[in-house]
């Protein structure tokens, strides 16, 4: 028996037991005669002491001797503490060890394996093991595991089964590029990873199965940002004979029941629901952060046609109200010019007006506008006395809005207003059916090809196909997509015609998603679903800032695996055998 208790749960009561602990020496410290030891496993941190007066002179040098990270099992008396430790739950008590076996030696870690660690992100990515011994990080991976345990509880009590599909497919059209993986029995082919379980979600819709969810990973070759990894877990989730209100009272109840049952907060039903064309228009983003107002306000009308040149030659002038942000300085406001500025924005200005305590206003545009024009204008947006109101316009709505929204972002952090542990939840809902690409000149699905328009809207497929609405939804926490899906089509001939729409000759069609118009022509059940984000929704949890801190192995903003350093080159052999040649590298 290598231990009988952990190092997470001693306390008073058990004062005087005799214990076996086992785990990894944090820190060693010598005092006097005696040495402390922090003695660590997954369940928390025990202190250890080896007084030289009570323990034999060899086991007192022994415990000199303990490198951090030795592996080592004591034997000794639960005594309380004279100094005791607050912030240790084990902190009241200490063993008085009598005896030690040392399990195994350690070298020197290359950063100290504690909360305040002194290591670097890519030093630590490469000795994620040692990390992954830190107690901030194992929680994260613990808050993860019942994650996926209360979801599953969730769905099972609601019928659903979790079946797996599987990982060489062919590929799915999620909007990313596919990860291939070339066929040694048959030459010249290649199976592409899925980029979700789309397909085979719906053709078990098909064969009857009613409810099915999975917990499964999924895998996109697309640029990677703080909540994008290559691959990620999704709960993938589909129903048969259910409207776009089934789906959504369903999986609000599912949110309801995660926040409830893993952070205790109860999120009243139904949730919010915005518009798309509400939120671009009120927030610049199909992912409003709604935990703060701060709504744009379009003010064209009130500003064009004073020579202000700027303002005059826009297509788009809207502002945003900072409320108690009048005392920013010059300097903070150039700040704020400079980030707007930034090429990932690539705004050109910002106008900013100040509300005095007396109700005037001081705008950086003040020759142009006289006092009656600014006093509306703050009027307009609803600012007081104290409050900022910031200023943006652009030749392309759109873009502007985006510029706004990233602004608003921006301030609303300044302000202390995106706060990690407080949540606000919506539904995004009716969302364009397409998208329209300058660049290739066609439609694109905004969600993918299977979503069904709102029947309503069928018509205008023919007409104005940009104007059709679809049954898609979002959800939507803390300016987070959690989750995205729709009501599907079920049909095989208006699902021929959103191929049409989309550019696919019949031919294309056939050969890409064929098994599924074929499927469809058997009698294919009403059916939508969603499927969610489990790193992106753990990590709102977890109060993180990238998804990477709730992932075990995650792979860096290069797509690589540093640990294991994947990708890597591979032998001749296994390319012959692939049949596959490679190009010389370009520089
Ligand atoms: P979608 O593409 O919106 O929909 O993906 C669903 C959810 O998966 C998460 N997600 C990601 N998380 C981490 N890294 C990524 N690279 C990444 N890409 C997506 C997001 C997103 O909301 N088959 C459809 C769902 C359906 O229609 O039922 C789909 O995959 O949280």
């Amino acid at each position: 028996m290598y231990r009988n208790r952990t190092c997470g749960e001693l306390r008073l009561a058990h004062v005087g037991q005799s214990v076996t602990l086992a785990g990894w020496v944090q820190k060693a410290r010598r005092m006097g005669g005696m040495t402390f030891v922090d003695l660590r496993d997954r369940y928390g941190i025990t202190q250890l002491v080896f007084n030289a007066e009570h323990v034999s002179g060899e086991l007192a040098e022994q415990a000199q001797e303990l490198g951090r990270e030795y592996v080592i099992q004591v034997t000794g008396q639960v005594s309380e503490r004279s100094n005791k430790n607050p912030n240790l739950a084990t902190g009241d008590i200490e063993i008085e060890v009598q005896e030690m076996r040392l399990l195994n030696v350690s070298e020197t870690p290359p950063f100290t394996i504690e909360d305040d660690t002194d290591g670097g992100d890519d030093l630590r990515m490469k000795f994620r093991y040692l990390d992954l011994r830190r107690s901030a990080v194992r929680a994260n991976l613990e808050l993860r595991h019942k994650f996926a345990l209360e979801t599953r509880r969730y769905l099972d009590g609601q019928g659903f089964l979790e079946v797996e599909t599987p990982v060489l497919i062919k590929s799915t059209p999620e909007g990313a590029r596919d990860f291939v993986v070339p066929s040694r029995m048959n030459a010249g082919q290649f199976y592409a990873l899925p980029q979700s379980p789309q397909t085979f979600k719906q053709l078990l819709m098909v064969s009857g199965f009613d409810r099915y969810f999975q917990i499964v990973k999924c895998f996109r070759d697309e640029d990677l940002r703080a909540d994008r990894q290559p691959e990620f877990t999704q709960i993938d989730c589909e129903m048969s004979f259910v409207e776009q209100e089934d789906v959504l009272t369903l999986f609000e109840g599912m949110t309801q029941h995660l926040f409830k049952t893993l952070k205790g907060i109860d999120i009243p039903l139904p949730l919010p629901r915005m518009s798309y064309a509400d939120a671009m228009r009120l927030y610049g983003s199909d992912k409003p952060d709604t935990r703060f107002g701060m709504t744009f306000v379009e003010v064209k009308d009130l500003l064009q046609g004073h020579g202000f040149s700027v303002f005059d030659s826009a297509e788009y002038i809207g502002g945003i109200c900072a409320k108690g942000a009048a005392s920013y300085t010059r300097k903070q406001l150039d700040a704020l010019t400079d980030f707007v500025k930034r090429p990932q924005i690539g705004a050109s200005g910002l106008v900013y007006a100040r509300v005095e305590a007396d109700g005037t206003v001081k705008s950086s545009v003040d020759k142009f506008y006289s006092q009656d024009t600014l006093k509306a204008l703050a009027e307009a947006m609803q600012a007081k006395p104290g409050d900022l109101i910031l200023i943006m316009s652009g030749s392309d709505a759109d873009k502007t809005r985006k510029q706004l929204s990233e602004l608003r972002l921006e301030m609303g952090s300044q302000l202390g207003l995106r706060q990690s542990n407080v949540y606000s939840c919506l539904w995004v809902v009716d969302f364009p059916l397409l998208e329209w690409d300058e660049e290739t000149q066609r439609f694109y699905a905004m969600h993918h090809p299977f979503t069904s328009p709102k029947p309503e809207d069928i018509a205008l497929l023919d007409t104005d196909p940009a104007r059709v609405r679809a049954n898609a939804y979002d959800m939507v926490i803390n300016g987070v997509e959690v989750g995205g899906g729709s009501i599907r089509i079920h049909d095989s001939s208006l699902q021929a015609r959103m191929f049409e729409v989309l550019g696919f000759t019949a031919e294309k069609a056939q050969q890409q998603f064929g098994f599924l118009l074929n499927a469809f022509k058997y009698g294919a059940p009403p059916h939508g679903g969603i499927a969610y984000g489990l790193d992106r929704f753990v990590s709102l949890f977890a109060e993180l800032d990238s998804i990477r801190d709730c992932i075990a192995f995650p792979k860096n903003n290069a797509g690589r695996d540093v640990m294991i350093d994947a990708p890597s080159i591979i032998d001749q052999e296994q390319l012959d055998e692939l049949h596959l040649s490679l190009r010389p590298l370009s520089k």
